[in-house]
């Protein structure tokens, strides 16, 4: 038997489940970048734009973005040029849906178009139907504290997947959908800006009910295309090794944020503790199907030392332990943390893609040295039976960094923001011979 296939059948054992097959049969793996809309786009009026107008973000409000929104056809070319295969990005719900129930042509028709230009690129595009923000009359209309969120999110989907049809073969109906839940109902750091433990386990099964039914009237309209969910993951480590108190809320954080989701979509159950007393947990027998590919999102490592002032995790800290060094916003590069991310997230029983993994680096020192260390630790990944079936970088331009606004430069492609000009990075070029590296990968067929 050959080695590889050996390798999966251990890991098969080991999780006590099959690995199913990636789902594009001629595109085996994608490379590609990754944006979402109001980090980009511009001028999109939706509770985020509130949340800047009430004061709640530290950096200066999003404003016209960094213009995709007429310059789509532009993002799509530099993508293209950098050697990528997809791209993933999101849809503006705020755009789509202006009043509940009352879709926009000419939005749609505006993402329709990407979408074109995409397909004649060649590039796949992996549409994103929730990446944070909503519409204005959301949170007081169909709150995710209500079941009647979820009927408006499968709507939502349904009418985006009628309108891509079959030019859109893969979608990710939530973007990390527990950051969402744990910065939105429980650490009020995000819109809606709630601090309650109930209504965050209340909206995890909401959000995952959501999910479950965007994926399924996807799944009616076009039954060729496949689901995927991107689930943000950390590395978490003892401040202290030696401190077993340090060592236990390492453990417990992992246990939380990261399984928790894993779990939750491999086998249809969760339940988990949120520090100090929030119990997280439910049911959902359609959720291990309703997913196709499982995706990563990951950037840092979290040092965590207990008793902490923090509520959730105790305090932490960045620290450099491997010698990367730190991004622009401090946060640890730490590439030798994903093959035991990738490891733990076979337990969703699918096959796996990078969704996101970037860094804030202005000064473009890090970023070559980061993207090909990442690349090493999914062939070490690889060695171990693990394939991962796609890398898609954060981000392809400089953009709106949520509550820090424009000061975090993530982009493979700089952007000034007065003239919107696109100007390539050089590691723009490390990003294209790593991506051929990638492609070149044997493997890219089973799990
Ligand atoms: C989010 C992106 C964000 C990135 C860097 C990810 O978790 O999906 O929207 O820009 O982190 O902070």
């Amino acid at each position: 038997m050959h080695v590889r296939a050996a390798l999966v059948v251990n890991l098969e054992r080991r999780i006590g489940q099959t690995v199913t097959r990636f789902p594009f049969a001629d595109r085996p793996r994608l490379w590609g970048t990754a944006v979402s809309h109001y980090q980009v786009e511009g001028d999109d009026l939706c509770d985020w734009s509130d949340w800047e107008r009430a004061g709640r973000t530290r950096g200066e409000p999003c404003g016209g973005a960094v213009g995709s929104w007429r310059h789509y056809e532009t993002d799509a070319e530099l993508a293209a040029a950098a050697g990528a295969n997809a791209f993933r990005f999101s849809v503006s719900w705020s755009r789509v849906e202006p009043s509940p129930g009352h879709y926009d042509d000419h939005a749609i028709a505006r993402y329709v178009r990407l979408i074109e230009k995409l397909n004649t690129l060649d590039l796949e595009p992996i549409v994103t139907l929730f990446h944070y923000t909503h519409p204005q009359w959301f949170h007081a209309t169909t709150p995710w504290t209500s079941t009647a969120s979820v009927e408006r999110f499968g709507a939502f989907g349904k009418q985006i997947a009628e309108a891509f049809g079959d030019r859109v073969r893969l979608y990710v109906p939530l973007n990390e959908p527990l950051v969402f839940a744990l910065a939105g109902y429980y650490d009020a750091q995000i819109p809606p800006g709630l601090s309650d433990g109930r209504a965050m386990a209340r909206v995890v099964d909401h959000l995952l009910a959501a999910h479950c039914a965007a994926a399924a009237a996807i799944r009616e309209v076009n039954p060729q295309a496949a689901i995927g969910v991107a689930h943000n993951m950390m590395a978490f480590a003892a401040e202290r090794r030696w401190n077993p108190l340090d060592r236990a809320i390492a453990s417990i954080a992992h246990r939380c944020y990261n399984r928790g989701l894993i779990e939750a979509f491999g086998s249809g159950r969760w339940d988990f503790l949120l520090p100090p007393r929030t119990r997280v947990r439910g049911r959902r027998d359609d959720l291990p199907a309703s997913i196709d590919v499982f995706g990563v999102n990951f950037y840092s490592r979290l040092h965590l030392r207990c008793p902490g002032r923090e509520r959730l995790i105790g305090d932490f800290a960045y620290r450099d332990t491997t010698g990367f060094g730190f991004t622009d916003n401090g946060w640890e590069i730490v590439p030798n943390a994903l093959d035991e991310l990738l490891i733990e997230a076979t337990r969703a029983n699918r096959p796996l893609m990078i969704m996101e993994n970037g860094l804030a680096d202005a000064g473009d020192r890090f970023r070559s040295a980061f993207i090909e260390a990442h690349l090493d630790s999914m062939e070490r990944a690889a060695e171990r039976g693990i394939t991962v079936h796609g890398y898609l970088h954060w981000s392809l331009l400089d953009n709106y960094e949520w509550l820090d606004g424009f000061g975090p430069k993530f982009g493979l492609y700089e952007v000034d923001r007065a003239t919107l000009e696109r100007r390539p990075r050089a590691s723009v070029e490390t990003f294209r011979s790593a991506g051929a590296r990638f492609l070149a990968l044997k493997g890219g067929g089973a799990g």
